[in-house]
């Protein structure tokens, strides 16, 4: 996948492109930086404890498979967005896969989600391999609901009790995109 430069909604320049293993560092200052600033992602601030040599590892495998993918939105040179997409090992289960995305607080309604979103079904489209993306997200997160949606995202369900924070249970809606 080639990098993609796009220009926003507020002028800046946004670049996607497929995280390197040497980005490990700035991967893991980003996730410290977003962990506190959204209560619909599934970890808080100091909860997400991996070493910079684990990122690097876990990036590597990414780099290496044909149905993993990890993406970077950067604004000079600043990851302002990630994408996680990991599909099934096993050949019953190598078609169809999960992802998860963030973008930092500061830069939200820009257009950055939307863009991100696309160049993960573009690239599942190229991988001849992915017939299916799925996700979770919390049912009252209707930003991203409406992002996914018009997508051409579908609810396919709801998972009760997915998420537990500050005292409260939390459902999930499992959506799916067929390609
Ligand atoms: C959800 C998230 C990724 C969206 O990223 P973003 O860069 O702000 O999204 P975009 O600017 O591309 O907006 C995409 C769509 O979201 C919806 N949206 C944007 N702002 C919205 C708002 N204030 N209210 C409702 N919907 C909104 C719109 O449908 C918009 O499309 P449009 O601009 O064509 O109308 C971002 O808000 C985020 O990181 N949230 C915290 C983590 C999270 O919730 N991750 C998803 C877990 S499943």
């Amino acid at each position: 996948m080639q990098p993609r430069k796009q220009c926003l909604k507020n002028g800046r320049m946004l670049v996607i492109r497929k995280a390197a293993v040497e980005d490990a560092r700035a991967v893991l200052d980003y996730i410290k930086g977003i962990s506190g600033e959204s209560d619909y992602l599934s970890f808080g601030p100091g909860e997400f404890e991996l070493s910079v040599p684990e990122e690097e590892e876990y990036l590597r495998k990414c780099r290496d498979s044909d149905n993993q993918l990890y993406l970077l939105g950067l604004i000079d040179d600043m990851v302002v967005s990630t994408l996680t997409f990991s599909a099934g090992r096993r050949p019953r289960v190598r078609h169809s896969g999960e992802f998860g995305m963030s973008v930092r607080k500061r830069c939200w309604g820009f257009g950055i989600g939307s863009l991100m979103l696309d160049t993960l079904i573009d690239w599942a489209k190229d991988t001849g391999i992915i017939k299916k993306i799925n996700l979770r997200v919390r049912t009252d997160n209707q930003r991203a609901i409406q992002l996914y949606e018009g997508k051409g995202f579908v609810r396919e369900g709801t998972i009760r009790m997915e998420m537990f924070l500050d005292g409260k249970y939390y459902d999930h809606h499992w959506m799916g995109l067929v390609l």
